[in-house]
C-alpha cells in the first residue's frame, strides 16, 4: 500500500533505528522478555533486507545502550548471546551485506568481540548495504572518546586548537565512515533518543511509532519513508527559500 507512494529518487541514504518494545511485546503474550528479543532479531534481518531491496545504502540499529548494562544480569547475558548467534557470516555474505559495529567494545566479552571482528573483516567488501549495529553504545561514551583523542592529538602537536572544527569532531566519532541519518525511527511508543546518535541526528527527521519492534514489518518501513518524504527539510532556511532551490 505505502510502497507505491515512495519516491525512489528521494530515498534517505541512512536510516537509524531505535529498536524498542521487545520486552513489552513478549509480556503482552505472557512470555519472557528474552522471547521478545529473539523475535526482535528476526525483525532486524527483515528490515535490512527490505532497506536493501529499496536501495538504501546505510542502516544503523541501536541494539544495546551503555545504560542497558544496568539491566538484570540474565537479560544482559541473553542479549549478548543473541547478538553472537546473529553474527553468522553466511547470512551477511548471502545478502552481500557489509557489517560494522559501533560501541564501547572494551566492555564486550572476548567471544563476541572475536565474532564481530571476524564479521567486519569478511564482509568489508560487500556492497549491497552497510548494516551498523550500535552495541554498548551511547553518544556520551562516543563524545568522551572523541574528546580524548582530539586532546591527545593537540598534546602531541599533531593538531592546532584553532584548526578544530565540527568536521574534526565528525571524524573522531564512531560513525565517521557514513553520512548522518536523514531519518531516525523509534518503535515502542517512547519519544526520546536514549543517548543514541545525538550528534549525528542534529538535522534528522524523527519518526516515532507505537508499534513494538517485533511487529515492525516492511509496510511499517514504507510508511515511515513516505512520512519522511512528505516533510520539508529547511535546515534553518525559510520554506520559500527551500522551494526556490528545487
Ligand atoms: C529494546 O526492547 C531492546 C533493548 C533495549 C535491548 P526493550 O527490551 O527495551 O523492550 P521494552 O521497552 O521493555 O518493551
Ligand atoms: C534504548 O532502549 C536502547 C535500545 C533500543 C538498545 P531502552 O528501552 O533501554 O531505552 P530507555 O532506557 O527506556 O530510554
Ligand atoms: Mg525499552
Amino acid at each position: 500500500m505505502y510502497k507505491e507512494k515512495i519516491d525512489m529518487s528521494r530515498l534517505p541514504k541512512h536510516i537509524a533505528f531505535i529498536m524498542d518494545g521487545n520486552g513489552r511485546w513478549a509480556q503482552a503474550r505472557g512470555q519472557q522478555r528474552s522471547f521478545g528479543h529473539t523475535a526482535g532479531a528476526d525483525t532486524l534481518h527483515a528490515v535490512v533486507r527490505c532497506a536493501k531491496n529499496l536501495g538504501i545504502p546505510y542502516v544503523t540499529f541501536y541494539a544495546f545502550s551503555t545504560e542497558n548494562w544496568n539491566r538484570p544480569k540474565e537479560e544482559v547475558n541473553a542479549l549478548l548471546k543473541l547478538m553472537v548467534k546473529h553474527l553468522e557470516e553466511e547470512l551477511f555474505m548471502k545478502d552481500n551485506v557489509r557489517f560494522r559495529l559501533i560501541g564501547d567494545i572494551e566492555r564486550l566479552p572476548q567471544d563476541m568481540l572475536d565474532s564481530c571482528n571476524h564479521l567486519m573483516e569478511c564482509t568489508k567488501n560487500n556492497t549491497a548495504i552497510t548494516m551498523v549495529v550500535a552495541f554498548s553504545y551511547s553518544t556520551h561514551w562516543e563524545m568522551e572518546q572523541a574528546v580524548k583523542q582530539i586532546a591527545q592529538e593537540v598534546k602531541d602537536g599533531k593538531l592546532d586548537v584553532e584548526d578544530i572544527t565540527d568536521k574534526t569532531i565528525d571524524e573522531h566519532m564512531a560513525t565517521n565512515f557514513m553520512p548522518d541519518p536523514e531519518l531516525l525511527i523509534r518503535t515502542g511508543g517512547e519519544q526520546r533518543l536514549s543517548n543514541f546518535l545525538l550528534w549525528q541526528t542534529a538535522y534528522s527527521e524523527l519518526y516515532f511509532t507505537d508499534t513494538y519492534w517485533p511487529d515492525f514489518d516492511d509496510e511499517c518501513l514504507y510508511k515511515a519513508i513516505v512520512d519522511y518524504q512528505g516533510r520539508q527539510r529547511r535546515f534553518g532556511k525559510t520554506g520559500e527559500q527551500v522551494a526556490e532551490e528545487k
